[in-house]
């Protein structure tokens, strides 16, 4: 049986295009597993796993407990804002302190870049990277570039557009280095001040024209304005933002050509995406957060798999 190059899913540089194929297919699988009356398989009945996160979470975190329930694992979630974090403990100690109650698994969020890769220098658990600040999320980018091959069928030669706030998103990173890996053509767009400056080395295309990357793109992954870790002002107003960025339906249907939205959540409607557009025949977002489930069951199962 085909195995994972590595023990940890830390981010996307570290996968190789054959554990990238090995998730998708081991997902296909999963996802008709999850479509049938019964979504329950025992594949993971022995294993204990974490959910630990230090940053807000809808769609990853429950994403994640319906993955691994879905494999018939024991979960426990932790929260930092109702834990010992709050006394001053470590984020080793409290990850030891998890791990002596006999947890094999840790999945972890958290707002600092690397610590997931800290805490794999350290344990012996798998570690699953759930994002870490703003630099990679790539559970995110894999069920991404999941949903674009289920619509697609092959990334050679198709042009995906991320569209917004690259320099604060994780999402952008993740998903570069994953369609770059599948052959796909990428660009980023978005205001001078939101694309960082070492950006083109990653051999993406660079765009400051929300117009003109529509025109060029056939899969458009608009990321949200993350004002959460913006200290100083990027922009003037989201008003101006929305006015220069934001897509709308009319921009969509203007284009007379098919194209596909897409959209990591949560959305900030009105502001990088109109209702309409969101909401339209173009977009795939729901499909995005079906895909999760059993992109994050072929992980934890790959994963699981090591160990043996
Ligand atoms: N896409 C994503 O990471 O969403 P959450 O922050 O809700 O988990």
């Amino acid at each position: 049986m085909a195995r994972l190059s590595v023990q940890h899913l830390l981010g996307i540089q570290n996968l190789t295009l054959d554990d990238i194929e090995l998730i998708f297919e081991t997902a296909d699988n999963f996802k008709e597993v999850i479509n049938r009356p019964i979504k329950k398989v025992p594949s993971l009945r022995d294993i204990t796993i974490a959910n630990v996160f230090f940053e807000n979470s809808t769609r990853t975190r429950l994403s994640f407990e319906l993955a691994e329930k879905r494999l018939s694992a024991d979960v426990v979630n932790f929260s930092s804002s109702s834990s010992s974090v709050k006394k001053g403990e470590t984020l080793l100690d409290t990850v030891n302190n998890i791990l002596a109650m006999k947890v094999d698994m840790i999945v972890m969020r958290h707002s600092s870049p690397g610590a997931p890769h800290f805490l794999a220098n350290h344990i012996s658990a798998n570690i699953v990277n759930a994002g870490d600040g703003t630099h990679e999320h790539p559970t995110q980018a894999l069920l991404d570039a999941f949903s674009i091959r289920e619509k697609y069928k092959s990334f050679r030669g198709l042009k995906v557009a991320i569209i917004g706030d690259i320099l604060h998103s994780r999402v952008a990173l993740s998903n570069i280095f994953a369609l770059k890996k599948l052959g796909a053509e990428v660009m980023v767009c978005g205001p001078n001040t939101l694309l960082p400056k070492y950006i083109g080395s990653l051999g993406v295309k660079v765009g400051l024209d929300v117009q003109k990357a529509l025109e060029w793109c056939d899969v458009a992954n608009v990321l949200r304005i993350q004002l959460e870790r913006q200290q100083i002002k990027y922009f003037p107003s989201l008003r101006e933002y929305s006015l220069y960025y934001g897509i709308t339906k009319a921009m969509l249907d203007k284009l007379n050509k098919p194209i596909t939205i897409m959209h990591p959540g949560p959305i900030n409607r009105g502001v990088e995406l109109s209702s309409d557009a969101a909401d339209s025949e173009h977009s795939i977002i729901l499909e995005q957060v079906e895909n999760g489930v059993a992109i994050r069951m072929a992980i934890l199962y790959l994963l699981a798999l090591k160990k043996e």
